[in-house]
């Protein structure tokens, strides 16, 4: 049986457009492929597809309001662009609600930046917000298919297409990304 919690969430799930539910729905379905190949927990998986864009349609006041009720640790370049706290807000409403375990909400606290020190399943999530089908760029299919063979290969790519496009953007890396890049450097 489902507990109330998770009910609640659940209900948080549903006042999502039908764009960002579809798109949470295959991010679900990677991580299930990713959990199978790589031997992590299929349920806590699900978890962190399901909850890592609960709090993506949050207006800018309301995730710095959120992430202040949440006592979240943050930074100036969090303030700056406050659509980074969307992850660590919704890690922290299932860590607070005792959902998932730490696995998952690390992965959902950095999905959108990576960060140093991630576990498999922190990388996991990273690989299938930017790998789901619904996305479409040139190397989307190959990036995929290479981290269902190797997730620390398929990471790194990830990670390194990421830091491209923000770069051609003309966007500022967060800081953590830099750090994920540093040590996937390191251990390449
Ligand atoms: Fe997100
Ligand atoms: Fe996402």
């Amino acid at each position: 049986m489902i507990g109330l919690e998770a009910q609640t969430l659940l209900e948080r799930f549903h006042q999502l457009t039908e764009h960002r539910q579809s798109h949470s729905m295959r991010v679900i379905g990677v991580m299930e492929e990713l959990a199978d190949r790589h031997g992590l927990d299929p349920e806590l998986a699900r978890w962190a597809g399901f909850g890592h864009d609960l709090a993506r349609e949050f207006s800018r006041p309301c995730l710095l309001a959120e992430s202040r009720r949440l006592n979240l640790d943050g930074d100036e370049f969090m303030t700056s662009e406050p659509i980074l706290w969307h992850g660590p807000i919704a890690a922290k409403w299932l860590q607070n609600q005792n959902i998932g375990d730490p696995s998952v909400w690390q992965a959902i606290r950095y999905h959108t930046t990576a960060g140093p020190g991630l576990g498999p399943m922190a990388k996991a999530l990273f690989i299938a917000d930017a790998v789901e089908p619904g996305r479409s760029f040139p190397a989307r299919e190959g990036l995929q298919a290479l981290a269902l063979k190797d997730l620390e290969s398929g990471y790194r790519a990830v990670l390194e297409a990421t830091v491209s496009y923000t770069q051609q953007r003309g966007l500022a890396l967060h800081p953590d990304t830099v750090k994920a890049l540093r040590e996937s450097d390191n251990r390449g």
